[in-house]
């Protein structure tokens, strides 16, 4: 297995980011402003994160997706330390991360890696997602904003 930054040339996986923001478009707006790293075995994509900087101290992880067939392997935790690793040696000095009030488990991995809850924006996902986004039997309403010092 191998993490590698994607070259401007390659098509983003769009298949997986679509898997952690239905959002077509607010996906290319942020992949356009960052840069985007993905997990590969034998060729195949299998993982991928996308960072983007907020500040001159700050990075946020916008997307971060494991193939539906490859998730609860450990994949999506070495993604995450992969992410903080590239933003450590980018000299930035803090990671940021949201994800949706309903989004139990990733809020779990979030923690287990170090992250820890700076604010919420509330009613984010009704303000910019067409859809109703349900999760775990919850409606996907607020963001939830992470923060990490590295
Ligand atoms: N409760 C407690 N812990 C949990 C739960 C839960 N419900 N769900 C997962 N975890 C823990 C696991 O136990 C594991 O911890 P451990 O190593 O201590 O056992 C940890 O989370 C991570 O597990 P991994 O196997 O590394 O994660 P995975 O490879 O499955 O990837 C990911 C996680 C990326 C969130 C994957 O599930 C995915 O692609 N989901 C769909 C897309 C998505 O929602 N992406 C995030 C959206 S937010 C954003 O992109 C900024």
């Amino acid at each position: 297995m191998k993490i590698r930054k994607l070259q401007h040339h390659e098509i983003p996986p769009y298949d997986l980011l679509l898997l952690a923001d239905p959002s077509y478009e607010l996906v290319e707006a942020y992949i356009a402003d960052g840069e985007c790293y993905v997990y590969e075995e034998n060729d195949d994509i299998i993982g991928v994160f996308v960072i983007v900087p907020l500040s001159e101290v700050t990075v946020e992880i916008k997307n971060i997706a494991v193939s539906e067939n490859r998730r609860g392997q450990g994949i999506g935790k070495k993604l995450l330390q992969e992410a903080i690793k590239v933003a450590k040696s980018s000299s930035y000095e803090e990671i940021e991360i949201g994800t949706g009030n309903s989004s139990i488990g990733q809020l779990a991995l979030y923690q287990k890696c170090g992250f820890r809850i700076s604010d919420v924006i509330k009613d984010f996902f009704v303000l910019h997602y067409d859809e109703v986004i349900m999760e775990n039997g919850i409606q996907c309403v607020d963001m939830i904003r992470l923060r990490m010092k590295i």
